[in-house]
């Protein structure tokens, strides 16, 4: 058990009237469902939720049992997909205390993602206060094992029955947790990626800097095309040029020159403020590393990869952490990325990251907040 005591719930916590499942998994096959969690695919006991309703606000602060939501099937977001979602970790340290990473990043994100999907906005203390509620009420699932984590999923979506095309004036907010190990099925390992130059995700004015579920609807026949190509996951171009790399489809997206200096794609409005983008970025800095945010030319990777003025390339975000790229192709290329295995920057920012998350050296930033 932790050395040290529990915090003491939050007044937002505090807020959330909490529910018990009177049939919870026991410890026998909860142990058995932690073992190795694929990403995505196991689910705590319970959920946080809040109601909006244009009339009455947000209300109805409750963590309840997990499960089937009741929707009538005039609902909003299965016509018109208003709907917004975070992602974000909870990860035990070595005491069994456990944390989450820059949780006011992501609240403010889901805000201004409201903000884009005429959504209302949800009080940053609400969302932390779910996250909290719900972490304290399933901290048994969170799993110890390496490389793993409580992965947090926050969404809001449209539930008013109403087929008229406006802002829904009825909302649901929930949370649900999921235990789990790499994103990747392969591991942490390089992984592949395909460069479409015929699908885009997002453009100029429109959504792509929102998180919103459509940005990734349209990203899955270009994924899909990915996997027919043995890749496993899709970049994509800018909509205005098709020229210029914008992000994965799940994940930003770092170069390494030989040089030692690191380029990303620039926040151009068409791609997602990454929280892991943004820390990488800081974590690059403090060690004394130039890091530039600017457009990049496909073709200037081509060229840097062929030539080595491209050393490493990687992807970030929450679910990804840091994951290496040791392939990329495209109707008329294929590369290797140095000599396809992870880099040094790479391996050295991930470390990093994952040491601070992990709490196996001290928090510089104050990234780091402890729930339970
Ligand atoms: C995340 O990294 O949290 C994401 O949202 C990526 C993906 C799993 C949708």
């Amino acid at each position: 058990m932790s050395t040290t005591h529990a915090p003491e719930l939050s007044s937002a916590a505090a807020a959330f009237d909490i529910r018990r499942t009177d049939a919870p998994r026991d410890d026998v096959e909860r142990a058995a469902l932690l073992e190795s969690p694929a990403f995505g695919t196991v689910f705590t006991d319970h959920m946080a939720r809040i109601t909006w309703t244009a009339d009455g606000g947000w209300q109805d602060r409750r963590v309840e049992k997990h499960g089937p939501l009741l929707l009538d099937p005039a609902a909003a977001v299965l016509h018109y997909g208003q709907e917004i979602f975070e992602g974000l970790k909870a990860y035990r340290h070595a005491d069994a205390s456990v944390w989450t990473f820059r949780a006011h990043a992501n609240a403010a994100r889901f805000a201004a993602s409201a903000r884009r999907l005429a959504l209302p906005e949800l009080p940053a203390e609400d969302f932390l206060g779910s996250i909290e509620a719900l972490v304290a009420t399933d901290a048994a699932w969170v799993p110890d094992g390496d490389e793993t984590s409580l992965y947090l999923r926050p969404f809001m979506y449209a539930s008013e029955s109403f087929l008229g095309v406006r802002p829904a004036r009825a909302v649901e907010y929930l949370v649900i947790a999921s235990p789990v190990g790499p994103y990747f099925a392969s591991g942490v390992h390089p992984v592949a990626i395909w460069v479409a130059e015929d699908f885009h995700r997002a453009g100029p004015g429109g959504t792509g800097a929102a998180k919103c579920g459509g940005n990734y609807a349209a990203s899955l026949l270009p994924q899909q095309e990915a996997y027919e190509k043995g890749c496993e996951q899709v970049c994509f171009l800018d909509a205005a040029t098709n020229t210029q790399l914008e992000e994965l489809g799940g994940m930003n997206v770092f170069l390494v020159g030989a040089s030692g200096t690191v380029t990303t794609p620039a926040l151009s409005g068409t791609i997602l403020e990454g929280v892991t983008r943004s820390s990488v970025i800081a974590l690059l800095r403090a060690a004394g590393r130039e890091v530039v945010e600017r457009s990049i030319p496909l073709a200037e990777l081509r060229t840097g990869l062929q030539d080595g003025s491209v050393a490493e390339v990687f992807a970030c975000g929450t679910a990804a952490v840091v994951t290496p790229i040791g392939r990329l192709a495209g109707e008329d290329f294929d590369l290797t990325v140095g000599d396809g295995a992870t880099g040094t920057v790479t391996a050295a920012v991930r470390r990093e990251l994952t040491d601070i998350q992990y709490g196996r050296v001290p928090d510089p930033h104050g990234w780091m907040h402890r729930l339970v």
